[in-house]
């Protein structure tokens, strides 16, 4: 696969920062009026979308969505406030962090209820990756969560190296 090419401009990590808001509603919640898990995740997987789609200007594909961290729950009624960083981008991936409030409108206080770290593949109108420019951190923060973002990959290549995650193959249906 070709993915070399012109050097691509970086951007900064302010560049694709997201924000996004949600009222739970009952909808939302499980018999005592809490927020799903996996509602929360999906949640999390739009914000996280928004800023590796903002960073790479292509189609972004969900990749993996790790280190989810439940803090405190979240309940019918509350205001949930998203809001997406890229962390650091490398060839076709984009490691995105989300970090997640429940706002009491009435107080006028946030709280942290969750945060995670998910990878993103820029792909084209046909699927295939293409490569996205790099990120340009900017502020001792910016760049303590680049540095960790590829402590992140490292572990994470070593473990997949481990496991030998086999690519998926169809196998047959057993009568
Ligand atoms: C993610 C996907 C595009 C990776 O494609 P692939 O052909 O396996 O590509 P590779 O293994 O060569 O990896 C491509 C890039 O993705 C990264 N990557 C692949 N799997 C990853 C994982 N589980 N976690 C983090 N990064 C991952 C690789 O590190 C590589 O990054 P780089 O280009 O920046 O170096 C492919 O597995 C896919 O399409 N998955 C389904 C995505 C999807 O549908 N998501 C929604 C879920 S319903």
């Amino acid at each position: 696969m070709e993915l070399s090419g012109p050097a691509l401009p970086a951007r900064t990590v302010a560049h694709s920062q997201s924000e996004m808001t949600e009222l739970i509603l009952p909808n939302d919640t499980n018999t005592l009026g809490n927020l799903l898990g996996g509602r929360l995740m999906n949640f999390i997987d739009l914000v996280g979308a928004m800023a590796a789609f903002r960073h790479a200007r292509s189609h972004v594909v969900t990749a993996s969505m790790e280190h989810i961290d439940f803090i405190a729950p979240v309940h019918v009624g509350d205001l949930l406030i998203l809001k997406s960083s890229l962390n650091r981008a490398f060839r076709t991936s984009m490691e995105v962090g989300v970090k997640v409030w429940v706002e009491n409108a009435l107080a006028g206080v946030h709280h942290h209820v969750a945060s995670a770290y998910l990878t993103f593949v820029a792909i084209d109108q046909q699927g295939r990756r293409v490569p996205v420019p790099p990120l340009q951190p900017e502020t001792e923060e910016e760049m303590r969560r680049f540095e960790d973002a590829g402590r992140r990959r490292e572990m994470r290549e070593a473990e997949a190296r481990r496991r030998r995650i086999p690519k998926f193959e169809a196998s047959p249906i057993k009568a």
